[in-house]
């Protein structure tokens, strides 16, 4: 983290998880306890469907709502699928874009990825921006080639000022809910690296300013060692956010209480 720089962001992603009134007793437990985390944000991004509910029970706190996907077209025969302009009408903040689920089971490609970051900006959400390398590939040593080709066509034709509102996520796909989790080491080269491209391509001010987050089985034991990396600011969360004392602890870990 470099709170000097940029905002740490705690968000939970998750997934194909919980109805609404399980939404409700989640945001009963950890409601009372979230505290002022004034060092960082905290989202949740949860289905659709229940967006709209999350933010009522969530306002007047400092969680933002986020969606798990959306379309880039504004409007049109997509059946199944939602505009980045229904999200941000309903109070959505946030949006998740190139999950590596949505890449391998609902066909993105880091072409639409790009149209999809691009519409988000426009409807005034802020992307949480996925990229990742399979274990072959990273076996094979081209996890820094595929990173910067995946960041450089997801963020192509942005402004400076766009890309700062960019959240990038490096979630290496062998980690996600494997209860495998890269070193801090491993993910901390890999964030600095994704610093590098931003700051080749946008230069020095904006690398500085972009929240670069890690994902992949973060959880309360290992988010503060994680966290401690410098290009590490923040985490997207899947499996370890559904429990409301486990993702407390992450966002505590954040917060250096
Ligand atoms: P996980 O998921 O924390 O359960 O590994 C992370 C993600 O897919 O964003």
């Amino acid at each position: 983290m470099n709170l000097k720089y940029r905002k740490t962001i705690i968000a939970g992603n998750w997934k194909m998880n919980k109805t609404l009134s399980e939404t409700r007793a989640y945001a009963e437990a950890i409601k009372p306890q979230l505290g002022k985390h004034k060092w960082c944000e905290v989202v949740l991004c949860l289905p659709g469907v229940n967006i709209p509910g999350a933010v009522r029970l969530f306002k007047d706190t400092r969680v933002s709502i986020g969606g798990q996907t959306c379309h880039y077209e504004a409007s049109g025969a997509y059946t199944g699928e939602v505009t980045v302009e229904m999200l941000r009408e309903v109070g959505a903040k946030y949006v998740i874009v190139g999950h590596s689920e949505r890449r391998q089971y609902y066909n993105e490609t880091d072409f639409t990825v790009n149209q999809k970051v691009k519409a988000a900006l426009e409807a005034g959400l802020r992307p949480i921006l996925c990229v990742g390398e399979s274990l072959e590939q990273r076996e094979l040593g081209v996890t820094e080639e595929l990173i910067t080709y995946q960041v450089k066509v997801a963020l192509a034709g942005l402004a400076e000022g766009q890309v700062r509102r960019v959240v990038i996520a490096y979630e290496p796909i062998w980690a996600i809910g494997t209860g495998k989790t890269a070193t801090a080491e491993q993910a901390g080269a890999v964030c600095s690296h994704i610093r590098t491209i931003i700051r080749k391509q946008y230069g020095a001010r904006t690398a500085r300013a972009v929240t670069i987050q890690y994902g992949g089985s973060m959880n309360a034991k290992n988010a503060a060692e994680l966290l401690a990396q410098p290009d590490i600011d923040g985490g997207l969360i899947g499996g370890a956010s559904l429990k409301p004392e486990e993702f407390l602890a992450i966002i505590r870990a954040a917060n250096q209480e």
